[in-house]
């Protein structure tokens, strides 16, 4: 290995740690979920991506306030464990499994049939793991999408969503990602205007989760050394909570919300009116909801 690879290697390690002490000192006296005692009975909620990781202990949060709780994940084998993790804790016996690969459109069409079939309503839906339906009819109605400090990094390569360009490596990939969730969570509530249904993103902070099974040896390594000092997985589900139940956030929409639950700003690109309609735009043309013309 080179030793200017592992120069920056060891400053980027550096970053980190100094950022994820910094963001654990100002969470210290924040919102967390007992300050809330919104009550749940009679709503249904949906988290992508819970059986680990921030998305099991949201799940988790909302079964314990007696949602109807569905955990929308691609294993049968570890959501399950997950659902009977979280009635046991909760004795909610409404948590449920449906199955959905974000990562494929036959898969969320699927998913968002039997959904739209199953359920009456949908109060609160969390996309944690990754993307909409059923909620206008019940609203008020709470949109939640998970993006990232690091959409800051990010661009909205138009291309990358096309498929007529790759993303250079992971990174590009998750980075741009995160911009177009903050881009697309904007849109989205702008569209929603008056409907009673709002959408927000937010910003969990630094997580210990299994996040890290996605990225090379040597950032896991980095991030193993350092991980004492990073939020657990309950901790860094607080922000996400926040945003789905508390009364603080009812009516507030298209808004970017930090790891310590406040209302801050995402960066200018993320807040590029034209941008979000174009990303809004060619997500219609690449999933065919436009022909469709339903949102
Ligand atoms: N951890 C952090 O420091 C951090 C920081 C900023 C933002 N975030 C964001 O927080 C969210 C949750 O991340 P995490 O840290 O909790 O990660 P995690 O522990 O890896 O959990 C991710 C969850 O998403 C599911 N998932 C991934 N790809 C999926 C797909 N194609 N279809 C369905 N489910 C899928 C995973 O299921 P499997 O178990 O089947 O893979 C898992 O349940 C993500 O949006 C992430 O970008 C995390």
């Amino acid at each position: 290995m080179e030793l200017s690879c592992f120069g920056s290697h060891l400053g980027w390690a550096v970053c980190v740690l100094a950022l994820a002490l910094l963001l654990r000192a100002r969470r210290k006296g924040s919102w967390h979920p007992g300050m809330s005692p919104t009550d749940l009975t009679g709503k249904t909620a949906i988290v992508t991506g819970a059986n680990c990781g921030i998305g099991k202990y949201v799940a988790l949060d909302l079964a314990r306030r007696n949602a109807r709780t569905i955990l929308a994940c691609r294993s049968r084998e570890r959501g399950q464990a997950a659902v009977e993790e979280i009635q046991r804790a909760t004795g909610n016996p409404n948590v449920l499994l449906r199955i959905v690969d974000i990562s494929s459109m036959a898969s969320i069409r699927h998913f968002a049939k039997q959904i739209r079939q199953e359920e009456k309503r949908l109060d609160i839906l969390v996309n944690n793991a990754g993307v909409t339906e059923t909620m206008k009819g019940s609203a008020p109605a709470r949109i939640v999408n998970i993006s990232s400090f690091r959409h800051v990094q990010g661009m909205a390569n138009m291309k990358h969503l096309t498929g007529e360009e790759r993303p250079k490596n992971f990174d590009q990939s998750y980075t741009s990602t995160k911009l177009m969730n903050v881009l697309f969570t904007n849109e989205l509530a702008r569209r929603l205007q008056g409907t009673g249904v709002t959408a927000n993103s937010l910003n969990p902070g630094i997580v210990k989760t299994e996040i890290m099974r996605h990225f090379n040896w040597l950032t896991r390594l980095i991030f193993s050394i350092v991980s004492i000092f990073l939020m657990s997985a309950e901790e860094g589900a607080a922000s996400t909570i926040y945003c789905a139940v508390s009364e603080e956030v009812a009516g507030i929409t298209g808004k970017y919300f930090d790891s310590n639950c406040r209302l801050v700003l995402p960066s200018a690109a993320a807040r590029d009116l034209g941008l979000a309609r174009k990303l809004w735009e060619a997500s219609e043309r690449v999933t065919g909801l436009a022909e469709s013309g339903r949102m």
